[in-house]
Protein backbone atom coordinates (compact mmCIF):
# COMPACT_ATOMS: atom_id res chain seq x y z
CA UNK A 1 0.00 0.00 0.00
CA UNK A 2 1.28 3.49 -1.01
CA UNK A 3 2.79 5.36 1.84
CA UNK A 4 0.35 8.14 0.96
CA UNK A 5 -2.62 6.17 1.84
CA UNK A 6 -1.00 5.07 4.84
CA UNK A 7 -0.62 8.68 5.77
CA UNK A 8 -4.49 9.76 4.86
CA UNK A 9 -5.91 6.66 6.98
CA UNK A 10 -3.69 8.25 9.67
CA UNK A 11 -5.11 11.49 9.37
CA UNK A 12 -8.47 10.35 8.90
CA UNK A 13 -8.50 7.82 12.44
CA UNK A 14 -6.69 10.95 14.38
CA UNK A 15 -9.51 13.23 13.63
CA UNK A 16 -11.40 10.69 16.31
CA UNK A 17 -15.06 12.26 15.88
CA UNK A 18 -13.84 15.75 14.75
CA UNK A 19 -16.51 17.01 12.37
CA UNK A 20 -15.13 19.87 10.96
CA UNK A 21 -11.73 18.25 10.79
CA UNK A 22 -13.02 14.75 9.21
CA UNK A 23 -14.40 16.99 6.57
CA UNK A 24 -11.75 19.22 5.95
CA UNK A 25 -9.45 16.19 5.53
CA UNK A 26 -12.19 14.31 3.21
CA UNK A 27 -12.71 17.80 0.93
CA UNK A 28 -8.70 17.60 0.57
CA UNK A 29 -8.91 13.57 -0.32
CA UNK A 30 -11.35 13.93 -2.47
CA UNK A 31 -9.71 14.50 -5.91
CA UNK A 32 -7.24 11.45 -5.29
CA UNK A 33 -9.49 9.30 -3.26
CA UNK A 34 -10.27 6.63 -5.77
CA UNK A 35 -6.80 5.47 -6.76
CA UNK A 36 -5.94 5.47 -3.43
CA UNK A 37 -8.93 3.57 -2.53
CA UNK A 38 -8.67 1.03 -5.52
CA UNK A 39 -5.20 0.26 -5.08
CA UNK A 40 -5.95 -0.27 -1.52
CA UNK A 41 -7.07 -3.60 -2.51
CA UNK A 42 -10.34 -2.90 0.48
CA UNK A 43 -13.16 -5.39 -1.28
CA UNK A 44 -15.89 -4.08 0.47
CA UNK A 45 -17.40 -1.93 -2.85
CA UNK A 46 -16.97 -5.52 -4.56
CA UNK A 47 -19.25 -7.62 -1.55
CA UNK A 48 -22.00 -4.27 -1.13
CA UNK A 49 -22.29 -4.58 -5.46
CA UNK A 50 -22.58 -8.10 -4.96
CA UNK A 51 -25.19 -8.04 -1.67
CA UNK A 52 -27.56 -5.76 -4.04
CA UNK A 53 -27.39 -7.55 -7.11
CA UNK A 54 -28.86 -10.50 -4.39
CA UNK A 55 -31.35 -8.30 -2.35
CA UNK A 56 -32.38 -5.61 -4.81
CA UNK A 57 -34.07 -7.06 -8.15
CA UNK A 58 -35.71 -4.09 -9.07
CA UNK A 59 -33.32 -2.13 -11.15
CA UNK A 60 -35.50 1.56 -10.59
CA UNK A 61 -35.67 0.99 -6.92
CA UNK A 62 -35.25 3.92 -5.19
CA UNK A 63 -31.84 3.15 -3.28
CA UNK A 64 -30.24 6.01 -0.66
CA UNK A 65 -26.18 5.43 -0.47
CA UNK A 66 -25.64 7.29 2.70
CA UNK A 67 -22.04 8.65 2.95
CA UNK A 68 -21.76 8.09 -0.73
CA UNK A 69 -18.37 10.19 -0.68
CA UNK A 70 -17.42 10.30 -4.52
CA UNK A 71 -19.51 7.87 -5.80
CA UNK A 72 -17.62 4.69 -5.90
CA UNK A 73 -20.53 2.33 -4.86
CA UNK A 74 -22.99 4.38 -6.93
CA UNK A 75 -20.96 4.33 -10.29
CA UNK A 76 -20.49 0.08 -9.98
CA UNK A 77 -24.10 0.26 -9.09
CA UNK A 78 -24.88 2.30 -12.17
CA UNK A 79 -22.88 0.46 -14.44
CA UNK A 80 -25.30 -2.88 -13.39
CA UNK A 81 -28.39 -1.06 -14.66
CA UNK A 82 -29.59 1.02 -11.23
CA UNK A 83 -30.90 4.32 -12.46
CA UNK A 84 -32.73 5.90 -9.19
CA UNK A 85 -29.76 6.58 -6.50
CA UNK A 86 -29.64 9.02 -4.40
CA UNK A 87 -26.52 9.87 -2.13
CA UNK A 88 -25.36 11.76 0.89
CA UNK A 89 -22.57 13.03 2.52
CA UNK A 90 -20.95 15.69 5.06
CA UNK A 91 -18.39 16.50 2.43
CA UNK A 92 -18.69 19.20 -0.43
CA UNK A 93 -15.21 17.96 -1.78
CA UNK A 94 -16.48 14.36 -2.17
CA UNK A 95 -20.13 15.46 -3.16
CA UNK A 96 -18.33 17.52 -5.74
CA UNK A 97 -16.44 14.61 -7.37
CA UNK A 98 -19.47 12.52 -7.03
CA UNK A 99 -20.99 14.30 -9.42
CA UNK A 100 -18.70 14.56 -12.00
CA UNK A 101 -19.47 10.70 -11.96
CA UNK A 102 -23.06 11.10 -13.55
CA UNK A 103 -24.55 7.75 -11.77
CA UNK A 104 -27.13 10.01 -9.19
CA UNK A 105 -30.35 11.06 -9.47
CA UNK A 106 -29.78 13.22 -6.13
CA UNK A 107 -26.89 14.64 -4.30
CA UNK A 108 -27.37 16.58 -1.03
CA UNK A 109 -25.16 17.57 1.74
CA UNK A 110 -26.28 16.16 4.86
CA UNK A 111 -25.08 14.17 8.04
CA UNK A 112 -26.04 10.54 8.72
CA UNK A 113 -27.28 10.62 12.33
CA UNK A 114 -30.53 9.59 14.58
CA UNK A 115 -32.47 11.73 12.04
CA UNK A 116 -31.95 11.81 8.26
CA UNK A 117 -33.29 14.69 6.76
CA UNK A 118 -35.45 13.05 4.12
CA UNK A 119 -38.77 11.34 4.47
CA UNK A 120 -39.50 8.68 6.79
CA UNK A 121 -40.37 5.26 4.88
CA UNK A 122 -39.48 6.20 1.35
CA UNK A 123 -36.46 4.11 0.02
CA UNK A 124 -36.30 0.94 -1.52
CA UNK A 125 -32.98 0.13 -0.94
CA UNK A 126 -29.82 1.72 1.46
CA UNK A 127 -26.73 0.79 1.30
CA UNK A 128 -23.86 2.66 3.30
CA UNK A 129 -20.29 1.69 2.26
CA UNK A 130 -17.23 2.59 4.40
CA UNK A 131 -19.12 4.93 6.29
CA UNK A 132 -20.35 3.73 9.66
CA UNK A 133 -16.87 3.32 11.52
CA UNK A 134 -14.78 5.13 13.86
CA UNK A 135 -15.14 8.91 13.95
CA UNK A 136 -17.41 9.32 10.89
CA UNK A 137 -21.09 7.98 11.72
CA UNK A 138 -22.37 7.34 15.30
CA UNK A 139 -24.06 4.55 16.30
CA UNK A 140 -27.82 6.20 15.75
CA UNK A 141 -27.11 6.70 12.44
CA UNK A 142 -28.44 2.93 12.21
CA UNK A 143 -31.32 4.33 13.30
CA UNK A 144 -31.51 7.48 10.80
CA UNK A 145 -31.02 4.77 8.13
CA UNK A 146 -33.37 2.66 9.16
CA UNK A 147 -36.26 5.46 9.70
CA UNK A 148 -36.03 6.34 6.03
CA UNK A 149 -35.80 2.81 4.63
CA UNK A 150 -39.25 1.59 3.45
CA UNK A 151 -40.91 -1.30 5.10
CA UNK A 152 -39.42 -4.45 4.10
CA UNK A 153 -36.10 -2.50 2.35
CA UNK A 154 -32.70 -4.38 2.85
CA UNK A 155 -30.45 -2.27 4.59
CA UNK A 156 -26.40 -3.19 3.26
CA UNK A 157 -23.37 -1.69 4.76
CA UNK A 158 -20.14 -2.48 5.56
CA UNK A 159 -19.24 -2.09 9.47
CA UNK A 160 -16.00 -2.19 11.38
CA UNK A 161 -14.80 -4.32 14.18
CA UNK A 162 -13.99 -1.23 15.99
CA UNK A 163 -17.34 0.26 15.12
CA UNK A 164 -19.47 -2.80 16.24
CA UNK A 165 -16.84 -3.45 19.53
CA UNK A 166 -16.00 0.02 20.86
CA UNK A 167 -18.41 2.15 19.00
CA UNK A 168 -21.74 1.45 19.96
CA UNK A 169 -22.95 -0.07 16.66
CA UNK A 170 -22.95 -3.93 17.93
CA UNK A 171 -25.55 -2.90 21.10
CA UNK A 172 -27.97 -0.66 18.37
CA UNK A 173 -27.81 -3.08 15.88
CA UNK A 174 -28.93 -5.75 18.67
CA UNK A 175 -31.50 -3.49 20.04
CA UNK A 176 -33.36 -3.05 16.33
CA UNK A 177 -33.36 -6.41 16.00
CA UNK A 178 -34.31 -7.63 19.77
CA UNK A 179 -37.36 -4.70 19.10
CA UNK A 180 -38.21 -6.01 15.82
CA UNK A 181 -37.27 -2.97 13.79
CA UNK A 182 -35.00 -5.36 11.58
CA UNK A 183 -33.81 -8.59 10.95
CA UNK A 184 -30.72 -10.00 9.54
CA UNK A 185 -30.76 -11.51 6.69
CA UNK A 186 -26.97 -12.06 6.11
CA UNK A 187 -23.66 -10.91 6.96
CA UNK A 188 -19.90 -12.15 5.52
CA UNK A 189 -16.96 -13.09 7.19
CA UNK A 190 -14.25 -10.38 8.34
CA UNK A 191 -12.16 -9.12 5.68
CA UNK A 192 -8.72 -7.81 6.04
CA UNK A 193 -10.13 -3.70 5.28
CA UNK A 194 -6.46 -3.09 3.76
CA UNK A 195 -5.14 -5.95 2.40
CA UNK A 196 -1.84 -4.32 1.58
CA UNK A 197 -1.23 -2.35 4.32
CA UNK A 198 0.99 -3.58 7.16
CA UNK A 199 0.09 -0.68 9.64
CA UNK A 200 -3.81 -1.30 9.08
CA UNK A 201 -3.15 -5.48 8.98
CA UNK A 202 -5.51 -5.85 11.88
CA UNK A 203 -8.38 -3.71 10.49
CA UNK A 204 -11.51 -5.97 9.71
CA UNK A 205 -15.00 -4.86 8.16
CA UNK A 206 -17.65 -7.36 6.92
CA UNK A 207 -21.22 -6.65 5.19
CA UNK A 208 -24.23 -6.83 6.44
CA UNK A 209 -27.86 -7.06 5.16
CA UNK A 210 -30.72 -6.51 7.32
CA UNK A 211 -34.35 -6.03 6.11
CA UNK A 212 -36.04 -3.35 7.90
CA UNK A 213 -39.66 -5.01 9.44
CA UNK A 214 -42.97 -4.95 7.82
C1 LIG B 1 -14.31 6.13 3.61
S1 LIG B 1 -15.30 7.30 2.75
C2 LIG B 1 -16.37 6.20 1.84
C3 LIG B 1 -16.98 6.87 0.64
C4 LIG B 1 -17.79 5.96 -0.29
N1 LIG B 1 -18.97 5.43 0.36
C5 LIG B 1 -16.94 4.84 -0.81
O1 LIG B 1 -17.15 3.71 -0.38
O2 LIG B 1 -16.06 5.10 -1.64
C6 LIG B 1 -16.37 7.92 4.04
C7 LIG B 1 -17.31 9.01 3.56
O3 LIG B 1 -18.27 9.23 4.58
C8 LIG B 1 -18.50 10.63 4.73
N2 LIG B 1 -18.98 10.84 6.09
C9 LIG B 1 -18.31 10.67 7.26
N3 LIG B 1 -19.13 10.86 8.29
C10 LIG B 1 -20.36 11.16 7.77
C11 LIG B 1 -21.63 11.46 8.35
N4 LIG B 1 -21.84 11.46 9.68
N5 LIG B 1 -22.66 11.73 7.52
C12 LIG B 1 -22.48 11.71 6.16
N6 LIG B 1 -21.31 11.44 5.57
C13 LIG B 1 -20.26 11.16 6.37
C14 LIG B 1 -17.16 11.27 4.41
O4 LIG B 1 -17.31 12.61 4.02
C15 LIG B 1 -16.66 10.35 3.29
O5 LIG B 1 -17.05 10.82 2.03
Amino acid sequence: MTQELEDWLDAVYKTDGDRKKLDHLYDSWARNYDQDLWASGNPYIALMAGMVGRYVPDRNARILDGGCGTGNMAEVLHKLGYANIIGIDASDGMLAAAKTKECYRQLHKMLLGARIDLPCDSFDAITAAGVLTHGHAPAEAIDGLVGIAKPGAPIIFSISKIAVEQGGFGERMAALEEGGTWNLEEQTEPFRTYPFSSQYKDLRHWICVYRKAV
